[in-house]
């Protein structure tokens, strides 16, 4: 008999087509993600769960999914898996690293690109029939050029905003967990910890997993430390900051302004008082948003649950102890 897998959302087909030449494949059609309940109906007969960042798969849920063998996560980021609980069971977890890599540097650029030279504060000044003429004070920002940027978190992502920041003259910084030597030279960028990026950076920009030791890292003492005329950039994960700090801080100076992929919650809501801001730019989680990257996320994803449910080492394993375990190793 064929074995079942549940993908969470329409992924492009290419995906879905290689999934369904191995497996009965159901895939959840509306544009909103499962409800629980749905969630919980699609995996309780499934051999394999193709999830999306939107998805938590915690105990709960895996509770009713007595034959789940592996859950693919259609993103880098997996902050949705409970991936102790994964492993406690023996399931596999896989998620799609390097191939939203440029995709999701390219955004945190236009990001910060467009936060400095007000793009869309400009924009809507035109439509809106503002513009009179030239003038020596309109719409003044800030330089890219030669401006100090901090990365925190200097990972696949950073690195590569970093590699576009250096045509940019930019002189960097970055903290990370993991100190990377070895392109610090190459790249131009000096190690420091977290307390003198913030106080010597005019662009932050975020490329952190969310963890115990991110989750907030972004509070009212973060913004204390930092720039009044910096902007924070955050392409990783909303609750990397605490929005309300955020508010507070753009609200009394302390910053110059923000320019978000991600928020927390997912969506913001309209009443979200950060959306009042002018010198605030939120866009809808879209960092890995371009067609060949979301097929390529799609095609990465379909061959980790396939090698998963075939018995294979999944390339993109999140816990390779459960494969050990397996082979008895
Ligand atoms: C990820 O992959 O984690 C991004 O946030 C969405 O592509």
């Amino acid at each position: 008999m064929k074995q079942r897998v549940f993908v969470t959302r329409a992924i492009p087909e290419v995906g879905i087509k290689m999934l369904q030449e191995h497996f009965v494949v159901a895939v959840w059609p509306e544009i909103l993600p499962p409800s629980r309940e749905c969630l919980i109906s699609g995996i309780s007969a499934a051999d394999g769960l193709l999830s999306l960042l939107t998805d938590k798969v915690d105990g709960s849920l895996l509770d009713v999914a007595p034959n789940l063998r592996i859950v693919s996560n259609y993103a880098v980021g997996f902050d949705n898996l409970d991936l102790a609980e994964l492993t406690k069971r023996g399931i596999l977890a896989t998620n799609t690293p390097g191939v939203l890599t440029e995709t999701t540097a390219d955004l945190a650029f236009t990001l910060m690109l467009s936060a400095a030279r007000r793009i869309v504060e400009s924009a809507s000044f035109v439509k809106n029939g503002h513009w009179q003429t030239w003038g020596p004070e309109l719409l003044l920002g800030q330089d890219i050029y030669g401006a100090r940027l901090g990365l925190f978190g200097f990972g696949r992502i950073g690195q590569a905003v970093a590699r576009r920041a250096k045509g940019f003259a930019m002189r960097m910084r970055y903290f990370d967990v993991v100190r990377q030597e070895h392109l610090e030279e190459e790249l131009g960028i000096e190690y420091v910890e977290p307390a003198e990026l913030l106080a010597t950076s005019d662009f932050v920009s975020i490329h952190a997993p969310l963890n115990d030791f991110t989750r907030h890292f972004f509070d009212r003492e973060a913004f204390t430390l930092m720039k009044k005329t910096a902007i924070l950039i955050n392409t990783a994960r909303g609750a990397i900051i605490n929005e309300k700090d955020l508010y507070q801080a753009l609200g009394e100076g302390r910053l110059a302004g923000a320019a978000l992929d991600v928020t927390d919650p997912e969506p913001m809501e309209k009443e979200n008082p950060l959306l009042t801001l002018d010198n605030v730019l939120v866009v809808p989680h879209i960092a890995s948003a371009s067609h060949a990257t979301r097929n390529r996320m799609a095609v990465m994803a379909a061959k980790n649950l396939i090698a998963g449910l075939q018995g294979q080492e999944p390339p993109n394993l999140l816990n390779p102890e459960v494969m050990s375990r397996q082979r008895g190793i």
